[in-house]
């Protein structure tokens, strides 16, 4: 069929007899599809961790690993490649083996061409309706946010609470967690939703301009006051002002921040009006603002007038079972912005990823999967293509013969990897002190 072949399928053969691989690829390669060929298990497993495979067609009886071995490996690491086992051996039981393991279908020595190609298209048939199936899957969502786990639960909970109430929010957490989508989820499920949300970075406000920017001023208030100019907080009349990075508002900000909440009015630069505003304060803040308050950087009142709902939000780590949903959902995301073919992972390389710590979070998982979209070809991504730390959390884990001492070396390496070799961090991954880990490392600089 011209319509499979033009998409350009890539087929591994896998066959002891180098005679019948040279016969299956002259057939495959005949009708326009993309072969490589092995003539063992091992080797095949390697092809398969490098290139892009769709369809697999091994033979079963083979010295050392059998064909079984193979399809339980690509049964188990490729969600979307197919398997045809081949067999001089035709027997129900072997066949009936071979799809519980995880093979799409079955064909029996000797062959013709014509059966040979006939099973391959079948494959890919339903290999494609698999694929398209998966991209409909539903998502779990909250607005927007995506997650499936337990601490992702528990935050929609928080802002479906919130959303009904008028109190201030703070809402922590690391940077790249979706601190901003949690807050736009409260405005936009709450009753001030048809007023404006106003997000506002209380980090980029310099001094001499908070008031004009809070609260607005009239024409020819200061000099450069060309103009009448509405405040964040007018903006927001009804609805939510965001302040975000709250940790990092001026003390000058902090002051005027707090004569709003008090008094839940505001004047204009150049005016003498008080205007009274109905504005929900929702913050956002990646520092512990706790701690800033303990050292005199953060005012204790104003912290206990923002912080009266708490929604925390768990940095990605400790919630890697939601990686391959965010994985999903971002790749469909992408997808519908540049209208491109949907990218797919193979099941190791999500892996790889789940296992990953992910310091920058969501953020960087989007960035991570823009990058790929530009540098992958035929939109799969094997773990190959993945940045070493990554890769690094699951290229040994097959070795089953390697010490304790072995195996905690390297996941102290690969801790110390992933977030680009700060070892304060490390430490509080690994639950060690600093000293304790720079002895190891020591210890692992010396044995090598
Ligand atoms: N659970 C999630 N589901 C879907 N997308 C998410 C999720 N969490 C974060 N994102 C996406 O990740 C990116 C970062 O999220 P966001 O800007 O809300 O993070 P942040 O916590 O405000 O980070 P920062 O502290 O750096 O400002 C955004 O593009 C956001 O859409
Ligand atoms: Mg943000």
């Amino acid at each position: 069929m011209a319509t499979q072949a033009e998409q350009r399928y890539s087929i591994l053969a896998v066959d002891d007899n180098r005679n019948a691989l040279e016969i299956i690829k002259r057939i495959l390669f005949r009708s326009g599809y993309e072969v490589i060929t092995s003539e063992g298990v091992p080797d095949a497993v390697k092809i398969l961790d490098k290139h892009r495979i769709d369809l697999v067609i091994t033979d079963l009886k083979m010295p050392k690993h059998s064909g079984f071995d193979l399809i339980r490996y690509v049964s188990e690491n490729f969600y979307d490649t197919a398997v045809i086992m081949i067999t001089g051996y035709p027997s129900i039981e072997g066949a009936v083996e071979a799809i519980k393991m995880g093979a799409d279908d079955f064909l029996a020595k000797p062959y013709t061409d014509d059966e040979l190609m006939s099973v391959v298209r079948q494959s890919l048939e339903r290999l494609e309706t698999q694929r398209s199936a998966q991209n409909t899957l539903e998502l779990e969502a909250y607005f927007g946010i995506v997650g499936s786990s337990k601490p992702m639960k528990k935050v929609f909970k928080l802002i479906a609470k919130a959303a009904t109430m008028t109190a201030n929010v703070l809402i922590s957490g690391e940077s790249g967690t979706g601190k901003e989508l949690v807050a736009r989820a409260i405005h936009y499920n709450s009753p001030r939703s048809s007023a404006a949300f106003v997000p506002v970075n209380c980090a980029a406000i310099p001094d001499s301009l908070v008031e004009s920017e809070l609260f607005g001023h009239e024409k020819g208030a200061f000099t450069g006051a060309n103009a009448t100019r509405t405040g964040f907080f007018e903006v927001a009349a009804g609805g939510t002002v965001f302040l975000d990075e709250i940790g990092d508002a001026s003390q000058s900000l902090q002051a005027k921040l707090l004569r709003v909440m008090q008094n839940k009015e505001i004047i204009k630069v150049g005016s003498n009006q008080v205007v009274k505003v109905d504005t929900r304060i929702v913050a956002a803040t990646n520092k512990d603002l706790l701690d800033l308050v303990n050292r005199k950087l953060f005012r204790e009142d104003l912290y206990y007038r923002i912080d009266v709902i708490d929604i925390p939000i768990p940095p990605l780590r400790m919630r890697s079972q939601d990686v391959p949903l965010l994985t999903q959902h971002i790749t469909a995301q992408l997808c519908e912005e540049t209208g491109g073919e949907p990218m797919f992972f193979s099941d190791r390389a999500i892996k790889a990823m789940t296992a990953y710590s992910w310091p920058g979070n969501v953020r960087e998982l989007e960035n991570l999967i823009q990058k790929l979209s530009v540098t992958v070809d035929n939109n799969r991504v094997v773990i190959a293509d993945l940045p070493r730390p990554m890769r690094f959390s699951i290229d040994h884990k097959i070795g089953l013969h390697r010490s304790l001492a072995a195996v905690e070396n390297e996941h102290i390496q690969n801790v110390l990897a992933s977030l680009g070799g700060n070892k304060t961090q490390a430490a509080k991954i690994l639950k060690i002190d600093r000293k304790t880990l720079r002895e190891k490392l020591k210890k692992i600089d010396s044995d090598n």
